[in-house]
């Protein structure tokens, strides 16, 4: 077979690889670490029909304004408990916002929700934090442009630290089929 065959056929298998990869989220868990600086009002993942599901969130921020975020993120795949896989970073979220650059990775965590939340600014908030339902399809495009991984049920960790303190934690559980 030809270079050029060879390079066709495995561009061709990593399509179709791409177009049966799905991704299916099967649940979202959001803590507050303490209620006098963080409390949520709602946080569901939420389906109206079979093509149509959503997150939405609500967190109320009790001393504001806040100036400093950062924002770890673990990705986990689930063996026989949820073991860490490939990401593990913790990061300026306010430089993150401010200079995309920054953390590409981290950017690209945030080009998933932004259009979607009032957290579309730079720092620092005075506001509550609100998600108005975030489509899933939107972050299955986002996802399927990048996805290299295998099948299996995954979880996303995020924690979210104000002043060096973890405040609250936001977990969606997914599954790559
Ligand atoms: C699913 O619900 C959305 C929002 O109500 C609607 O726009 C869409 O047409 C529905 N899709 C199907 C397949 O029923
Ligand atoms: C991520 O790394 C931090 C610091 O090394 C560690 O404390 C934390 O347990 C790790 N999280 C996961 C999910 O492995
Ligand atoms: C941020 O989102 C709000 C709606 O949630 C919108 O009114 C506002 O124009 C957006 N701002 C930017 C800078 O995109």
């Amino acid at each position: 077979m030809s270079l050029s065959r060879l390079l066709l056929c495995l561009l061709i298998l990593y399509s179709v690889e791409r177009i049966v990869s799905l991704v299916e989220f099967t649940n979202i868990q959001c803590t507050s670490l303490g209620e006098d600086f963080a409390d949520f009002e709602y946080c569901v993942l939420k389906s109206v029909n079979r093509s149509f599901k959503y997150i939405s969130l609500k967190v109320k921020l009790f001393k504001l304004p806040i100036t400093k975020i950062k924002v770890n993120f673990a990705l986990l795949k689930r063996y026989s408990g949820y073991k860490p896989f490939l990401y593990n970073i913790t990061v300026d979220a306010c430089k993150v916002i401010k200079n995309p650059k920054y953390n590409p990775v981290m950017d690209f965590f945030y080009s998933c929700f932004k259009d979607f939340s009032n957290m579309n600014h730079t720092c620092p908030f005075d506001h509550d934090i609100i998600l108005e339902k975030l489509p899933i399809a939107y972050v299955n495009t986002k996802f399927t442009a990048v996805l290299p991984f295998p099948v299996g049920d995954y979880l996303f960790q995020t924690s979210w630290i104000a002043y060096d303190v973890n405040r609250a934690n936001v977990n969606v559980y997914f599954t790559l089929s």
